[in-house]
This record gives structure tokens, sequence and C-alpha cells, in this order.
């Protein structure tokens, strides 16, 4: 009895772990969004397919990797085969390049929510009528570069200190309470007039995206997919690390994805009927959707709007930041763990501010570029196909979306690729179900999750490469 009470109590420390690092922008900012420049439904659709088929399997498998050599990605790769240390490495450039925009979003997320706190005192800080604000906001460099680098130096000092658990503490409160703020909003649009034909694009059966352009939204529903679970990166090695021998992979496996898919898909419920009711039905806003409709929503609440609105977007801020914090621990425990391995000092501070220096630097293109706004309509820096003059396409119309193309669009999906490939063909699929059955629990669905690392999640992530090459050059 109390053994069991113990493992429950140390297994819901370990879920809620996982799951604050999963919960995140990306399935609050990135998911609408998205879905909204995707086809809605199509782009849902495919990306249940994808969490299901290939999301489990590769979730999975990091967990058991992570488990059964109780170790971080380099190690952990290593130690399988020589030849895969380059895996390990992916999954220490992988945060560096989410964290190139992330930190930039955190910024802004952070100004919004300060704004709403002082607009509840009567304080106007917004500087500008509230609706317009979002576009002036991201035309001015100099403030966007400032609330950027705020929220680093907030990210470096929690790394450095090594403070993180006490985020993870105040996630415990602060994950449930967005997810009952995400209902109350949800409700809120619910009642608006018009807001009907949000829940129509995206829950309406409508496969016709799919026949225009298949490729691009299997391409955008697979990096989502995996940038929203943390996978294809080794993250969930690390994770899986951590979870004890006694627990099992396969259910801790199914929390976190339906925890992470919930969220996003409530976020998706908020920013699409709000965008029917208050943006005439414009979904395809890009990365600024969030800020630009939710805000829309806020004001025509009136005064109460910025009570909400501080609430929103504060909570927004919690899971944003116990994501960017990890994925700068990330970055930082490689460094650490390669002192200590050479028997130096570990030197934790000096590198959480090295590297967020360094990270700082390479946010200036995404601060600075307004989403891609252009020159001539204010933007103080160029985006990246009018820097070059080229054609202007997805990954090039911002430098946002050209840090995302690099990470999620490729490196992710090549991660989840080798790394299933691997355990279908090499290892074996017997490693993961030994390491599963060490709990005690039988694994479930053998030849399932075989076909998925033998075939569907090669072939299925060959697609979504060979569509990325295709942006290039198609
Ligand atoms: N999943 C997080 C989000 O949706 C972002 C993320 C990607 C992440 N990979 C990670 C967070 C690794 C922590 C660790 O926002």
């Amino acid at each position: 009895m109390e053994n069991n009470r113990g493992s429950f109590g140390s297994n819901l420390g370990f879920i809620l772990a996982a799951v604050g690092s999963a919960v995140g922008l990306g399935n609050i900012w990135g998911f609408p969004y998205k879905m909204g420049l995707n086809g809605g439904f199509a782009f849902l659709l495919i990306y249940l397919v994808l969490a299901i088929f290939v999301g489990l399997a590769v979730m999975i498998g990091e967990l058991a990797i992570g488990r059964k050599t109780g170790m971080s990605p380099v190690a952990a790769y290593r130690k399988l085969s020589k030849k895969f240390t380059w895996m390990g490495y992916m999954a220490v450039i992988v945060p560096f390049l989410i964290l190139c925009f992330y930190f930039v979003l955190g910024g802004m997320v952070m100004r919004y929510a300060l704004s709403y706190l002082t607009a509840i005192f009567g304080w106007d800080t917004w500087g500008v009528p509230v609706t317009e604000f979002f576009g002036t906001f991201i035309c001015n460099g100099a403030s966007v570069v400032i609330w950027t680098a705020i929220f680093i130096a907030l990210n470096a000092f929690i790394v450095a200190a090594g403070v993180a658990g006490g985020i993870e503490k105040f996630c415990k409160i602060g994950m449930p309470a967005l997810f009952v703020m995400l209902l109350a909003v949800i409700i809120y649009v619910a009642v608006q007039p018009g807001a009907m034909d949000g829940y129509k694009f995206m829950f309406g059966w409508n496969i016709e995206p799919l026949k225009t352009d298949f490729l691009g939204v299997l391409k955008a529903a697979a990096g989502q997919m995996f940038f929203s679970l943390s996978l294809g990166m080794g993250a969930m090695i690390t994770y899986g690390s951590y979870l004890q021998k006694k627990e099992s992979v396969q259910k801790n496996a199914v929390i976190i994805i339906v925890c992470d898919t919930l969220v996003a898909i409530m976020a998706g419920m908020i920013v699409m009927p709000a965008c029917a009711a208050f943006l005439n039905g414009e979904y395809g806003g890009g990365p600024g959707l969030l800020f630009a409709s939710m805000q829309q929503v806020f004001f025509n609440m009136g005064y109460v709007g910025n009570i909400i609105g501080f609430l929103f977007y504060g909570l927004v801020f919690i899971a944003a930041i116990s994501s960017s914090m990890s994925l700068l621990e990330v970055i930082t425990s490689f460094k650490v763990d390669q002192n200590i391995e050479a028997g130096k000092a570990p030197g934790r501070k000096k590198y959480a501010i090295i590297a967020a220096v360094i990270i700082f630097v390479f946010c200036l293109p995404v601060a600075l570029d307004a989403l891609g706004t252009g020159v001539e309509n204010g933007a103080p820096i160029a985006y990246p196909a009018e820097l070059f003059g080229i054609e202007v396409k997805g990954w090039n119309d911002c430098w946002l979306d050209f840090y995302d193309m690099l990470s999620e669009g490729i490196m992710m999906p090549l991660g989840a690729m080798v790394m299933a490939f691997m355990i279908g063909w090499i290892w074996k699929i017997d490693m993961v179900v030994e390491e599963c059955e060490l709990s005690g629990h039988k694994f479930w669905g053998k030849t399932f999750f075989d076909i998925c690392y033998k075939i569907i999640t090669p072939i299925g992530m060959a697609f979504v490469l060979y569509a990325q090459i295709m942006t290039f050059f198609g």
C-alpha cells in the first residue's frame, strides 16, 4: 500500500515534468496558426493520424532508450552505437535553433501580460489604440529586442541558479490553471456571433486542401507534431532516464501525448472561432495570430477583457518559460556534463550565461524583421527572401520561419526517421519491448509498433523531407 502510494506520487512528478515541457508555445501559439494556414480540418486530421502512427512509436522509443541507458542523448546514442553519436548532437543543435525564436515570442507574451496587468489598474501602457498595438509593436525593433532580452535574462537566471525545480513546482498549479483558463475563454468565444464558422473550419469534414497540397499539409503537421510533443531531438530520452523502472513506458507515453494534444485542440477552439467572429474568418494570419486575434477578443470584452487578458497571457507565459528553460537547460547541461566527464569544474553558471548571450545574438533577426512585414512596410530589417531577393516561400517569409524550417521542418523528422529505422531494423523492436516489460506490464501492440518503426515512420518522414526539399527547388 505504502509502496503504491509512493510510486504514484513520484510518477505524477514525472508526468507533470514531461507534460510541462511538452505544453508550451507550440500548443497555444503554433498549433492554431499552422492549422489556420493549412486548411483547418485537413491539418487537424493529418496531425492526429501522425500523432497516433508516428508520435506514439517515437515517444515510446525515446523514453525506452532513455530509461535503458539512463543517460542524456549524446551519451545514450553513443552507448547504443558509436556511429550515431551525431544523433545526440542534434539534441543540442535543435533546442538552440528553437530558442532563437522561442525567446522572442516569450518576450512578446510577457509584454502583453504586463500591459494587461497595468490596464486592470487603469494605467494604459499600450501607447496606441489597443487594436493597432500588434502591428506597431512588432515594427518597433528596440522594444521587441528589449523584451526578448528580459525574457532571456530570466531564463538564464533560472538555469544558472539551478532553481528550475521551483518553476516546475509552480507549474503544478500553473498548468491546471491554464487548462481552466482555456476552458473559460473557449466558452466566452463560443457564444460570440459568427463563432460557428470557426468550428466548421476546424471540425467540418473538408479534405480539399489535401487534394491540392497534400505534401504541404503533411510537412506542416509533422513538424508541428514533433515540436509540440518535444520529439525527434532527444528531449524525451533525457526524461526517460528519470522514469522509474516499475512504471509503464507505454502508459506514460499515451498520457503525455493525450494531454499535449488536448491543450493544442483547446487552443485551436479559441483562436479559430475568434478569427471567425472578430477577424471576418481570416484564419491565415500566420505567426502573429495568437497576438492579433486574441487581442481583438479581449478588446471586445470591455474592461473585463483586461483581467482575462492578463490571466490568459500570464498563463501562456508560464507555459512558455517552463518549456524554454528546459530547452536552455538541455544546452547548458550538455556542456556541464562534458566538463564533469573531463574532470573539470562543471561551470553551470558560466555556460548558462554564454549560451543565453549567443542565442540572443541569433534572436536579433527574428526580433527585428517584424515577422516578415517587409522594410517598405516599416519593419526595421528585411526578411530572408527580401534580403536575398529570392522568391517568397513558406520558409523564407520571416526569420522565425527560417529557424523553424531548420528545426521542426528538417532536423526533427530526420532524427525521428533515423531513430525509428534503427529500432526497426538494427536494434530490433525487442530492445524496446524488453525495456518496457521490465516494469511487469505486458507490451501491447507489438506488431503495430514494429510496422511503425520499420515502415510507417521512416517512409512517412522520407515524404516530409522530400516535401521540404521540394519547397527549395520546386
Ligand atoms: N514542446 C514545446 C512546446 O510546444 C517546445 C519544445 C520542443 C521543447 N522541444 C522541446 C520543450 C524540448 C522542452 C524540451 O512549446
